[in-house]
């Protein structure tokens, strides 16, 4: 049986692709930076090893088939030596990219990641989902004390539960027929980002007021908590255009899984307790 690696494998996605790979008796090896700290279900083989230090990783490649790889940050330094390194050792990689085009001209990081796989030579298949619903979670202070003021609260999104990526990435790690494919992968209906946090009070059962904050202002605490300025204002700018172009709704979950991708209320549902 082939041995797959999860990198992210204490993440949103990679902690539930870990987890059901684990469960279906798969053999499944994590790649942590702090062994301690991963909490990681029996089964898993945990490995320490650091993406932005390549000669790390060797002992987390060793006899490994797949990989899942999940870029961490922004900066795109060592991408080149972690696909080669991965291209030595295994034969197929799912990548957790975007939602970007195909270029060669890169201007993201994970166009750049996708560009460096697309010339490895591995077997690969593209993850491209728009935003996730775990976003969110930033609003939990704000959420707790009533009010969120937050810029663009008519941006709409069709966010995506992290238990889709993951289910979506274990379909393609361990099914045939994916070579190739860059899969756009979403939440099943669009929200604004005003009605996302209506859903998440009446689910926590507290009314949660929406507040607009001026785009500008936002940017100033954005920046001090985020840090990266380009980063913020992607971000800012993206919200901007979803006033006007919503998000992207596919049906790519519901086409691969056989079954509907989870609502927006599903992902709050299960998330209950992150709010109160
Ligand atoms: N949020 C969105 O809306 C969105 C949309 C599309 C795509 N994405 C992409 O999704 C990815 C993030 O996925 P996620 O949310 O599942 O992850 P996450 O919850 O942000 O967790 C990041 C993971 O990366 C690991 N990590 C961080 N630095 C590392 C390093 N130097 N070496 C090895 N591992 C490292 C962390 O492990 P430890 O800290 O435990 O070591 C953790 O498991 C990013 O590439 C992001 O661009 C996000």
């Amino acid at each position: 049986m082939s041995r797959i690696l999860v990198t992210g494998a204490t993440g949103n996605v990679g902690r539930h692709v870990v987890t059901r790979l684990a469960e279906a008796g798969l053999r499944v090896r994590a790649l942590v930076r702090d062994p301690a700290r991963a909490r990681l279900p029996e089964g898993v083989e945990v490995v320490r090893g650091d993406l932005t230090a390549p000669e790390t990783l060797a002992p987390a490649l060793d006899d490994v088939e797949i990989v899942f790889l999940v870029w961490p940050g922004f900066a795109a330094k060592t991408a080149q030596p972690v696909i080669d390194l991965i291209a030595a050792h295994a034969r197929r990689i799912v990548y957790l990219s975007a939602h970007v085009s195909d270029t060669d001209e890169p201007v993201t990081f994970h166009q750049e990641l996708e560009r460096s796989i697309r010339h490895s030579g591995l077997n690969w298949t593209f993850l491209r989902p728009g935003g996730f619903a775990a976003n969110t979670l930033g609003w939990a202070d704000q959420i707790r004390e009533g009010v969120v003021r937050w810029p663009y609260g008519r941006a709409s999104r069709a966010l995506i539960h992290e238990r889709d990526i993951a289910a979506v990435a274990v379909h393609v790690l361990t099914s045939a027929g994916h070579g190739g494919a860059a899969y756009a992968l979403s939440g099943p209906e669009r929200l604004t980002q005003a009605e996302q946090v209506a859903v998440i009070g009446e689910v926590i059962g507290r009314e949660v007021r929406w507040e607009d904050q001026p785009p500008q202002e936002a940017r100033e605490r954005l920046l001090a908590a985020w840090g990266d300025a380009t980063f913020v204002d992607g971000a800012l700018a993206a919200w901007s255009t979803f006033v006007d172009t919503p998000e992207e709704v596919t049906d790519t979950v519901e086409k691969l899984l056989g079954r509907p991708a989870l609502t927006f209320r599903q992902w709050a549902e299960d998330h209950e307790t992150d709010f109160r």
